[in-house]
Protein backbone atom coordinates (compact mmCIF):
# COMPACT_ATOMS: atom_id res chain seq x y z
CA UNK A 1 0.00 0.00 0.00
CA UNK A 2 1.02 3.39 -0.73
CA UNK A 3 1.62 5.84 1.89
CA UNK A 4 -0.56 8.86 2.14
CA UNK A 5 0.76 12.00 0.54
CA UNK A 6 0.42 15.13 2.31
CA UNK A 7 -2.35 17.60 1.48
CA UNK A 8 -1.14 20.63 -0.39
CA UNK A 9 -2.17 23.77 0.05
CA UNK A 10 -1.72 25.70 -3.59
CA UNK A 11 -3.60 28.60 -4.99
CA UNK A 12 -4.26 27.80 -8.79
CA UNK A 13 -5.40 31.45 -10.57
CA UNK A 14 -8.66 30.80 -12.15
CA UNK A 15 -7.67 29.91 -16.20
CA UNK A 16 -9.52 32.49 -18.53
CA UNK A 17 -11.11 29.73 -19.64
CA UNK A 18 -13.07 29.07 -16.90
CA UNK A 19 -14.07 32.73 -16.18
CA UNK A 20 -16.07 32.82 -19.18
CA UNK A 21 -17.99 29.66 -18.57
CA UNK A 22 -18.99 30.81 -15.44
CA UNK A 23 -19.93 34.38 -16.99
CA UNK A 24 -21.93 31.74 -19.09
CA UNK A 25 -23.38 29.84 -15.79
CA UNK A 26 -24.64 33.44 -14.45
CA UNK A 27 -26.12 34.55 -17.48
CA UNK A 28 -28.19 31.58 -18.48
CA UNK A 29 -30.46 31.40 -15.96
CA UNK A 30 -31.59 31.71 -12.14
CA UNK A 31 -28.52 30.77 -9.83
CA UNK A 32 -28.98 28.53 -7.44
CA UNK A 33 -28.52 29.80 -3.78
CA UNK A 34 -28.15 26.51 -2.02
CA UNK A 35 -26.60 23.42 -3.55
CA UNK A 36 -26.35 20.46 -1.59
CA UNK A 37 -24.28 17.33 -2.29
CA UNK A 38 -24.20 13.78 -1.58
CA UNK A 39 -20.82 13.07 -2.20
CA UNK A 40 -20.82 9.76 -2.85
CA UNK A 41 -18.35 7.33 -4.98
CA UNK A 42 -15.34 6.97 -3.42
CA UNK A 43 -14.39 3.90 -2.15
CA UNK A 44 -15.27 3.20 -5.97
CA UNK A 45 -13.18 5.66 -7.51
CA UNK A 46 -9.72 4.07 -5.42
CA UNK A 47 -10.92 0.36 -5.96
CA UNK A 48 -11.04 1.11 -9.59
CA UNK A 49 -7.48 2.31 -9.15
CA UNK A 50 -6.65 -0.85 -7.21
CA UNK A 51 -6.22 1.39 -3.99
CA UNK A 52 -7.75 1.17 -0.65
CA UNK A 53 -10.36 3.18 -0.41
CA UNK A 54 -9.30 5.84 1.80
CA UNK A 55 -7.36 7.25 -1.25
CA UNK A 56 -10.68 7.65 -2.48
CA UNK A 57 -11.56 9.67 0.71
CA UNK A 58 -8.25 11.67 0.52
CA UNK A 59 -8.46 12.74 -3.25
CA UNK A 60 -11.90 13.79 -2.45
CA UNK A 61 -10.75 16.73 -0.47
CA UNK A 62 -9.45 18.20 -3.83
CA UNK A 63 -12.90 17.97 -5.30
CA UNK A 64 -14.63 19.83 -2.14
CA UNK A 65 -12.03 22.43 -2.61
CA UNK A 66 -12.75 22.79 -6.21
CA UNK A 67 -16.31 22.51 -5.83
CA UNK A 68 -16.36 25.20 -2.74
CA UNK A 69 -14.15 27.76 -4.09
CA UNK A 70 -15.93 27.68 -7.98
CA UNK A 71 -19.27 28.23 -5.85
CA UNK A 72 -18.14 31.08 -4.22
CA UNK A 73 -16.69 32.57 -7.27
CA UNK A 74 -20.16 31.97 -8.94
CA UNK A 75 -21.90 33.64 -6.34
CA UNK A 76 -23.82 30.56 -4.83
CA UNK A 77 -24.66 31.77 -1.01
CA UNK A 78 -24.85 27.89 0.25
CA UNK A 79 -23.30 24.71 -0.14
CA UNK A 80 -24.08 21.80 2.27
CA UNK A 81 -21.57 18.91 1.93
CA UNK A 82 -22.80 15.43 3.03
CA UNK A 83 -19.70 14.17 3.99
CA UNK A 84 -20.37 11.58 6.93
CA UNK A 85 -23.59 10.04 8.03
CA UNK A 86 -25.01 8.58 10.88
CA UNK A 87 -24.82 5.30 9.31
CA UNK A 88 -21.42 5.62 8.09
CA UNK A 89 -19.95 4.88 11.99
CA UNK A 90 -21.03 0.91 11.23
CA UNK A 91 -17.86 0.90 8.44
CA UNK A 92 -14.99 -0.51 9.15
CA UNK A 93 -13.23 0.96 11.84
CA UNK A 94 -10.25 1.53 10.35
CA UNK A 95 -11.77 3.27 7.36
CA UNK A 96 -14.08 5.38 10.29
CA UNK A 97 -10.70 6.93 12.28
CA UNK A 98 -9.32 7.03 8.44
CA UNK A 99 -11.92 9.67 7.69
CA UNK A 100 -11.86 10.96 11.48
CA UNK A 101 -7.67 11.98 10.93
CA UNK A 102 -8.65 12.56 7.09
CA UNK A 103 -11.07 15.12 8.95
CA UNK A 104 -8.87 17.10 11.18
CA UNK A 105 -5.71 17.08 8.54
CA UNK A 106 -7.94 19.01 5.72
CA UNK A 107 -9.80 21.39 7.95
CA UNK A 108 -6.18 22.15 9.34
CA UNK A 109 -4.96 22.84 5.75
CA UNK A 110 -7.98 24.32 4.31
CA UNK A 111 -8.21 26.92 6.85
CA UNK A 112 -6.43 29.43 5.69
CA UNK A 113 -7.79 28.83 2.49
CA UNK A 114 -11.18 29.11 3.72
CA UNK A 115 -10.03 32.77 5.31
CA UNK A 116 -8.49 34.35 2.57
CA UNK A 117 -11.28 33.53 0.44
CA UNK A 118 -14.26 34.79 2.59
CA UNK A 119 -15.85 31.49 3.45
CA UNK A 120 -17.69 30.74 6.28
CA UNK A 121 -17.76 27.26 7.77
CA UNK A 122 -20.48 25.83 9.78
CA UNK A 123 -21.53 21.97 10.92
CA UNK A 124 -24.69 20.05 10.86
CA UNK A 125 -25.17 16.52 12.44
CA UNK A 126 -24.21 14.86 16.01
CA UNK A 127 -20.96 16.67 16.51
CA UNK A 128 -20.49 15.18 19.84
CA UNK A 129 -20.00 11.97 18.56
CA UNK A 130 -16.97 12.89 16.46
CA UNK A 131 -13.59 11.94 18.50
CA UNK A 132 -12.42 15.11 20.51
CA UNK A 133 -9.79 16.44 18.17
CA UNK A 134 -12.37 16.93 15.21
CA UNK A 135 -14.79 18.40 17.02
CA UNK A 136 -11.79 21.10 18.50
CA UNK A 137 -10.59 21.15 15.12
CA UNK A 138 -13.81 22.19 13.75
CA UNK A 139 -14.85 24.45 16.09
CA UNK A 140 -11.44 25.80 15.86
CA UNK A 141 -12.29 26.69 11.78
CA UNK A 142 -15.92 27.54 12.37
CA UNK A 143 -14.69 30.48 15.22
CA UNK A 144 -11.94 31.73 12.69
CA UNK A 145 -14.10 31.97 9.51
CA UNK A 146 -17.36 33.12 11.27
CA UNK A 147 -17.38 36.61 10.33
CA UNK A 148 -16.84 35.98 6.45
CA UNK A 149 -19.65 36.22 4.13
CA UNK A 150 -19.08 35.32 0.71
CA UNK A 151 -20.24 31.48 1.11
CA UNK A 152 -21.15 29.66 3.90
CA UNK A 153 -19.68 26.20 3.47
CA UNK A 154 -21.80 23.56 6.05
CA UNK A 155 -20.70 20.11 6.25
CA UNK A 156 -23.12 17.66 7.91
CA UNK A 157 -21.49 15.23 9.79
CA UNK A 158 -22.56 12.22 11.73
CA UNK A 159 -25.75 13.57 9.88
CA UNK A 160 -28.95 12.08 9.55
CA UNK A 161 -32.34 13.74 7.92
CA UNK A 162 -34.30 11.39 10.63
CA UNK A 163 -32.15 12.32 13.30
CA UNK A 164 -32.73 16.47 12.47
CA UNK A 165 -36.31 15.76 12.47
CA UNK A 166 -36.25 13.90 15.65
CA UNK A 167 -34.27 16.30 17.59
CA UNK A 168 -36.90 19.43 16.59
CA UNK A 169 -39.89 17.00 17.44
CA UNK A 170 -38.14 16.83 20.80
CA UNK A 171 -37.53 20.72 21.30
CA UNK A 172 -40.69 21.40 20.03
CA UNK A 173 -42.45 18.70 22.50
CA UNK A 174 -40.49 20.57 25.08
CA UNK A 175 -42.19 24.25 24.14
CA UNK A 176 -45.58 22.39 24.16
CA UNK A 177 -44.72 21.19 27.46
CA UNK A 178 -43.53 24.33 29.00
CA UNK A 179 -46.69 26.01 27.40
CA UNK A 180 -44.95 27.81 24.55
CA UNK A 181 -46.17 26.57 21.58
CA UNK A 182 -49.76 25.55 21.45
CA UNK A 183 -49.32 22.24 19.31
CA UNK A 184 -52.41 23.89 16.66
CA UNK A 185 -49.44 26.27 15.77
CA UNK A 186 -47.13 24.27 14.42
CA UNK A 187 -46.63 24.67 11.08
CA UNK A 188 -44.01 24.32 8.34
CA UNK A 189 -42.31 27.53 8.94
CA UNK A 190 -42.21 26.61 12.91
CA UNK A 191 -40.56 22.66 12.08
CA UNK A 192 -38.11 24.20 9.80
CA UNK A 193 -36.82 26.80 12.55
CA UNK A 194 -36.59 23.94 14.85
CA UNK A 195 -33.93 22.00 11.98
CA UNK A 196 -30.07 21.94 12.68
CA UNK A 197 -30.74 24.29 9.05
CA UNK A 198 -32.96 26.85 10.57
CA UNK A 199 -30.81 29.64 9.39
CA UNK A 200 -30.45 28.02 6.04
CA UNK A 201 -32.74 28.06 2.83
CA UNK A 202 -33.78 25.24 1.73
CA UNK A 203 -31.81 23.40 -0.82
CA UNK A 204 -32.61 24.35 -4.55
CA UNK A 205 -30.27 21.71 -6.15
CA UNK A 206 -29.52 18.28 -4.66
CA UNK A 207 -26.36 16.73 -6.84
CA UNK A 208 -25.53 12.80 -6.30
CA UNK A 209 -22.40 11.88 -7.30
CA UNK A 210 -21.30 8.12 -8.13
CA UNK A 211 -24.93 7.28 -10.15
CA UNK A 212 -27.13 5.70 -6.78
CA UNK A 213 -30.98 7.41 -7.06
CA UNK A 214 -31.38 7.82 -3.27
CA UNK A 215 -31.53 10.47 -0.37
CA UNK A 216 -29.64 7.52 2.07
CA UNK A 217 -31.26 9.69 5.08
CA UNK A 218 -30.01 13.22 3.98
CA UNK A 219 -31.65 16.30 4.27
CA UNK A 220 -35.19 14.45 4.68
CA UNK A 221 -37.66 17.33 5.20
CA UNK A 222 -35.00 20.41 3.68
CA UNK A 223 -35.60 18.59 0.00
CA UNK A 224 -38.77 18.75 -0.57
CA UNK A 225 -38.86 20.88 -3.23
CA UNK A 226 -34.82 20.54 -4.00
CA UNK A 227 -34.11 19.53 -7.83
CA UNK A 228 -32.49 16.54 -7.94
CA UNK A 229 -29.73 15.59 -10.32
CA UNK A 230 -27.93 12.69 -10.70
CA UNK A 231 -24.13 11.80 -12.12
CA UNK A 232 -22.25 8.55 -12.53
CA UNK A 233 -18.87 10.29 -11.52
CA UNK A 234 -17.76 9.14 -8.48
CA UNK A 235 -17.04 12.21 -6.15
CA UNK A 236 -13.10 12.30 -6.53
CA UNK A 237 -13.75 12.97 -10.59
CA UNK A 238 -16.33 15.73 -9.95
CA UNK A 239 -14.78 19.05 -10.43
CA UNK A 240 -16.10 22.60 -11.61
CA UNK A 241 -17.33 21.65 -14.93
CA UNK A 242 -19.34 18.75 -13.64
CA UNK A 243 -20.66 21.59 -11.58
CA UNK A 244 -21.45 23.66 -14.25
CA UNK A 245 -23.12 20.93 -15.83
CA UNK A 246 -25.77 20.48 -12.68
CA UNK A 247 -26.26 24.42 -13.09
CA UNK A 248 -27.06 24.33 -16.47
CA UNK A 249 -30.04 21.46 -15.94
CA UNK A 250 -30.91 23.13 -12.83
CA UNK A 251 -31.62 26.37 -14.99
CA UNK A 252 -33.40 24.43 -17.67
CA UNK A 253 -36.31 22.71 -14.88
CA UNK A 254 -39.42 24.33 -14.42
CA UNK A 255 -40.25 24.39 -10.66
CA UNK A 256 -44.12 24.44 -10.13
CA UNK A 257 -43.70 23.44 -6.16
CA UNK A 258 -47.21 21.60 -7.13
CA UNK A 259 -48.99 24.34 -8.91
CA UNK A 260 -49.46 24.34 -12.25
CA UNK A 261 -47.67 26.75 -14.61
CA UNK A 262 -49.01 30.53 -15.44
CA UNK A 263 -50.97 30.79 -18.34
CA UNK A 264 -51.55 27.01 -18.63
CA UNK A 265 -54.95 27.21 -17.07
CA UNK A 266 -58.37 27.63 -19.05
CA UNK A 267 -61.23 28.36 -17.24
CA UNK A 268 -63.60 25.62 -17.03
CA UNK A 269 -67.70 26.17 -16.67
CA UNK A 270 -68.77 23.45 -13.95
CA UNK A 271 -71.31 22.06 -16.92
CA UNK A 272 -67.95 21.17 -19.01
CA UNK A 273 -66.18 19.80 -15.36
CA UNK A 274 -69.11 17.85 -14.85
CA UNK A 275 -69.29 16.55 -18.74
CA UNK A 276 -64.96 15.61 -18.64
CA UNK A 277 -65.60 13.83 -15.17
CA UNK A 278 -68.85 11.61 -15.75
C1 LIG B 1 -18.62 8.66 -0.01
O1 LIG B 1 -17.95 7.64 -0.67
C2 LIG B 1 -17.91 9.11 1.24
C3 LIG B 1 -18.54 8.69 2.50
C4 LIG B 1 -19.69 8.10 2.61
C5 LIG B 1 -17.81 8.96 3.72
P1 LIG B 1 -18.12 6.12 -0.24
O2 LIG B 1 -17.14 5.83 0.83
O3 LIG B 1 -19.53 5.82 0.10
O4 LIG B 1 -17.69 5.37 -1.56
P2 LIG B 1 -18.50 4.20 -2.29
O5 LIG B 1 -19.90 4.66 -2.45
O6 LIG B 1 -18.40 3.00 -1.41
O7 LIG B 1 -17.82 4.02 -3.60
C1 LIG C 1 -24.16 8.73 1.68
O1 LIG C 1 -23.32 7.83 1.03
C2 LIG C 1 -23.42 9.41 2.79
C3 LIG C 1 -22.38 10.34 2.37
C4 LIG C 1 -22.07 10.66 1.14
C5 LIG C 1 -21.67 10.97 3.43
P1 LIG C 1 -23.32 6.27 1.45
O2 LIG C 1 -22.34 5.60 0.56
O3 LIG C 1 -23.11 6.14 2.90
O4 LIG C 1 -24.81 5.85 1.12
P2 LIG C 1 -25.39 4.43 0.65
O5 LIG C 1 -24.89 3.39 1.61
O6 LIG C 1 -24.89 4.18 -0.74
O7 LIG C 1 -26.87 4.62 0.67
MG1 LIG D 1 -21.14 5.30 -0.95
Amino acid sequence: MKALEPLTLTDKAQSDEDKVLQEKVKSSGTLPQHIAIIMDGNGRWAKDKGNVRLFGHKAGVESVRDITESCAQLGVKHLTLYAFSTENWDRPSAEVSGLMNLLVHSLQNEADRLQRNNIRLVSIGQLDRLPKKCQNKLQEVIELTKNNTRLELCLALSYSGRWDIIEAIKKVSKEVQNGNVNPDEIDDNMVSSYLSTADIPDPDLIIRTSGEYRISNFLLWQLAYSELYVTQTFWPDFRRDELYKAIFSYQKRDRRYGKVKNGYTKRLSASVINKIIS
